[in-house]
């Protein structure tokens, strides 16, 4: 009999990891203390925007292999192997990781666990908190020794959860024993068998890759912003210089395209809590570096509001500005730490009246962000615009025909946040085109 699988916690990572395993054979069981979050995902809606995940939740369902409930009890009778999948936000006050979710499923689950089972950490934590968490279960669970724990971090993207999870670039699983290995080679089997990788570590190396690789991937985002701050100053233009670089084998050109930087639920927050715990340990000094990439990425977004006060003659006083874009990055509806949002609010709040449109996140920005006017599509938004700002690189929006935009706006200027945009395509229909980092 294959094990039978528990995902606590059904948020972006859980439901999206719920489905794929379900997907990948296994009979599933997510587990959520949210009643609402449970009814809408047993009827395979989705509470965010994820391409692919509706279809799979559905089929998932239908075979009968998925089901959800908010039931503790009911997980532990029926898993063999438990996924924790809750949230790690940033601690109120500090940059630290608020571990509260994860204990609280630890100490609600544990004392049910009466039969062997693996309860696999896939959570982004702290380096030394999977060690706790083993020692904590063996306290609790009446099954004792037969109740293991492993770390298993999860390296998928949002808008990218499905392929992500079903075909991981590599599998990492901090592991204690054979039997925890063999159990997890058994759930990971068909990407196994499709040649990704399967690295046994330690709790705390498996817990540092997860922190490491979003810590490495910030830096490379910041690296060519700052080379974009550069370009500004020599008059050299970045996106040339980010696809030479990226040529080199070496240094490769996935995330290091400039522009607005980074933002969302993962990157701005890992990067700041492995910092402070990285202090704790007395190795603050080794990452001193990140408060440079986390400063030059602040930059993005001031750099971005500056570019765009210059387009329209200085101050936004009575300016009209049209935003395409409100979630952090494209095909998703997330607008946690949304750059696209911050430059949105800070124009709002000098003085221009300013107008978003987003495919997906206008219920999120809506909800979030008050203040800011909204309209139903890309072409309103532009309406009667000064300027037009593209801060998240829909396709939509890479498709709009600027010839049809001009003959929306008051003046045609237009800043190009992600350096997503033909400017010859833009420039033949009159816009003046402007981006960070090209002159
Ligand atoms: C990130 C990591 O890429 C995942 O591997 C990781 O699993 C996830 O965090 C997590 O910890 O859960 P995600 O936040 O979904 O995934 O998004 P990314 O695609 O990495 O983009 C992050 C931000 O960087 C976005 O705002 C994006 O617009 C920006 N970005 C990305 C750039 O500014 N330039 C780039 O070249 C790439």
């Amino acid at each position: 009999m294959p094990p039978r699988v528990t995902v606590m916690g059904t948020g972006h990572l859980g439901a999206s990891h719920a489905a794929c395993m379900a997907e990948l054979g296994f009979d599933v069981l997510g587990v959520d203390s949210d009643e609402a979050l449970v009814d809408s995902l047993s009827q395979a809606e989705p509470t965010f925007y994820e391409p692919g995940l509706k279809q799979l939740l559905r089929r998932g369902l239908d075979s009968g292999r998925l089901s959800f409930t908010t039931s503790y009890q009911r997980a532990a009778d029926f898993g063999d192997v438990h996924f924790i999948c809750v949230g790690t936000p940033t601690a109120t006050g500090s940059n630290r990781a608020d571990l509260s979710y994860l204990h609280a499923c630890i100490n609600s689950l544990g004392p049910l666990l009466a039969r062997p089972c693996l309860v696999v950490g896939k959570s982004t934590v702290p380096v030394g908190t999977a060690a706790d968490c083993a020692r904590r279960l063996a306290e609790l669970a009446p099954a004792g020794d037969g109740a293991e724990l492993a770390w298993n971090p999860e390296f998928l993207r949002e808008g990218r959860a499905v392929p992500d999870t079903l075909h991981p670039d590599r599998i990492v699983a901090g592991l204690r024993s054979e039997r925890a290995e063999a159990t997890l080679r058994e759930i990971y089997a068909r990407p196994v068998a499709e040649g990704t990788p399967f690295l046994v570590t330690d709790f705390a190396t498996a817990e540092l890759v997860k922190v490491a690789a979003n810590a490495f991937l910030a830096t490379k985002i910041s690296f060519i912003n700052a080379m974009s701050e550069v370009c500004d100053a020599a008059g050299a233009d970045v996106t040339v210089l980010a696809a030479a670089l990226g040529h080199d084998a070496r240094i490769g050109s996935a995330s290091l395209n400039p522009g607005l930087g980074f933002g969302g639920g993962c990157l701005p927050k890992d990067i700041r809590a492995f910092m402070a715990r990285a202090g704790d340990l007395g190795a603050g000094q080794s990452l001193a570096f990140l408060r440079e990439v986390d400063a030059i990425n602040g930059r993005c977004r001031s750099r971005t509001v500056e570019l765009a006060s210059e387009l329209v003659g200085g101050s936004f006083g009575g300016r009209r500005v049209g935003v395409l874009g409100a979630a952090f990055k494209p095909d998703c509806d997330d607008i946690r730490d949304s750059p696209a949002l911050d430059v949105a609010e800070a124009v709002h709040r000098l003085g221009a009246q300013v107008t978003v449109y987003d495919p997906e996140a206008m219920d999120n920005a809506r909800r979030h962000h008050p203040d800011l006017k909204y309209a139903d599509s890309a072409m309103e938004a532009a309406r009667d615009a000064d300027v037009v700002l593209l801060l998240t690189e829909w396709q939509e929006f890479l498709d709009a025909d600027p010839g049809v935009m001009a003959e929306v706006v008051t003046q045609r200027n237009v800043v190009d946040g992600r350096n997503a945009l033909d400017p010859a395509r833009w420039r033949t229909a009159g816009w003046n085109y402007r981006a960070l980092g090209r002159h």
